[in-house]
């Protein structure tokens, strides 16, 4: 089923994570807590950390490289550049600027989306929007983020959770009945509280107080978080079903959000699905942000989980509030 005149999917992906690897036993050394209680709590046990001569553009170049590899591309055959990302290199210009410049896409367009953790499904849908109609070809979506230069290392409840990385997918046109199949997007701004950077921006412009009071590090109400999120996960991808025609037995994989191995394991169960059908490797890389959704779909693809003709569903929530999730029938 073609969304308008074109069916659009993904034909490659990459990924990258920067090589610096933080243990829970590293953690132990910084604030007041245990591997125990993070392994129990969340499934995490490590993370990257970009070194300090990586912004979040170098993670999203080297991504964005091995995705066009993947769909045999080269820079030149961009269309569009979209990264989702809550850390840009700067607040101007977009990272996706950067990024054109450093693969050489010289005929691509490049602009930067926010929507914190669900950035990479809204920039899935957007991307979409441009294939279907027929306006575009070939566009290079990458969700890339340098989540330890906006944590507060000194907060146990938030430091533990997140980490570095970048994932990139070609989305372009592909044979009908393959592809997007349906996405849903949603948004509720009556949370912007319970999950937060407070200052840097318009609102509170830096000065030394709001360093001194690390405003300019992730604030984060988790249980309000967590209550929302296992509601959330299920609800978006049914509705994305519901838009696909399809039924709950009809997932072939689902990828997640990487937020919360909890969260992970209330989703699967009220999609009814094992979790054998579900992708996580928040073991190895914690919470990513937009980068999580993108690198968990190159993970299950390269290792074989995901085959052509399977129904793939991606969900993921986050800051705003935010939510999303696509269906896609994979053609590869
Ligand atoms: C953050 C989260 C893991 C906390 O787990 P939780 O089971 O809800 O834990 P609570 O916040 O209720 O805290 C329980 C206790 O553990 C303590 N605690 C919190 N972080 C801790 C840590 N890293 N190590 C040890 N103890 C910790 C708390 O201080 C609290 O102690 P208290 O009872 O003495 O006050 C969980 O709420 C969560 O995953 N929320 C959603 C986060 C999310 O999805 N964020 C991303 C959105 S994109």
């Amino acid at each position: 089923m073609a969304i308008g005149l074109y069916s659009a999917g993904i034909i490659g992906t990459g990924s990258y994570l920067p090589e610096k690897v933080i243990t829970n036993k590293d953690l132990e050394q910084i604030v007041d807590t245990s591997n125990e209680w993070i392994v129990k709590r969340t499934g995490i046990r490590e993370r990257r950390i970009a070194e300090d001569c990586q912004a979040t553009s170098d993670l999203a170049t080297n991504a964005a490289l091995l995705a066009l590899e993947d769909a045999e591309l080269t820079a030149k055959d961009i269309d569009l550049i979209l990264i989702a990302t809550s850390t840009p290199d700067m607040p101007f210009p977009s990272t996706a600027c950067i990024v054109q410049h450093n693969i050489k896409a010289e005929n691509s367009a490049a602009f930067d989306l926010e929507a914190a953790c669900s950035g990479f499904i809204y920039a899935l849908n957007t991307a979409h929007q441009y294939i279907a109609t027929g306006f575009y070809k070939n566009i290079l979506v990458i969700g890339a983020e340098c989540l330890s230069r906006i944590t507060n290392w000194k907060d146990r409840r938030t430091c533990v959770l997140f980490g570095d990385g970048a994932g990139a997918a070609v989305v372009s046109r592909v044979k009908n009945g393959y592809g997007f199949l349906s996405h849903y997007l949603g948004a509720d701004g009556s949370g912007a509280a319970a999950l937060n950077v407070k200052a840097g921006g318009s609102r509170m412009p830096a000065t030394l107080e709001t360093i001194e009071q690390n405003y300019h590090t992730i604030y984060m109400d988790g249980s309000e978080v967590f209550k929302f999120a296992v509601r959330i996960m299920s609800t978006a991808a049914e509705e994305a079903l519901r838009l696909a025609g399809l039924e709950k037995e009809s997932i072939d994989y689902l990828i997640p959000h990487q937020a919360n191995i909890r969260i992970i394991e209330n989703a699967a169960k009220r999609l009814n699905l094992s979790m054998a059908k579900v992708f996580f490797n928040i073991d190895k890389y914690g919470n990513m942000s937009a980068a999580s959704i993108p690198v968990a779909l190159d993970e299950a693809v390269k290792s074989g989980k995901i085959k052509k003709g399977d129904n793939v569903c991606l969900v993921g929530f986050g800051a705003g509030l935010t939510w999303g999730s696509s269906i896609l029938k994979w053609h590869k």
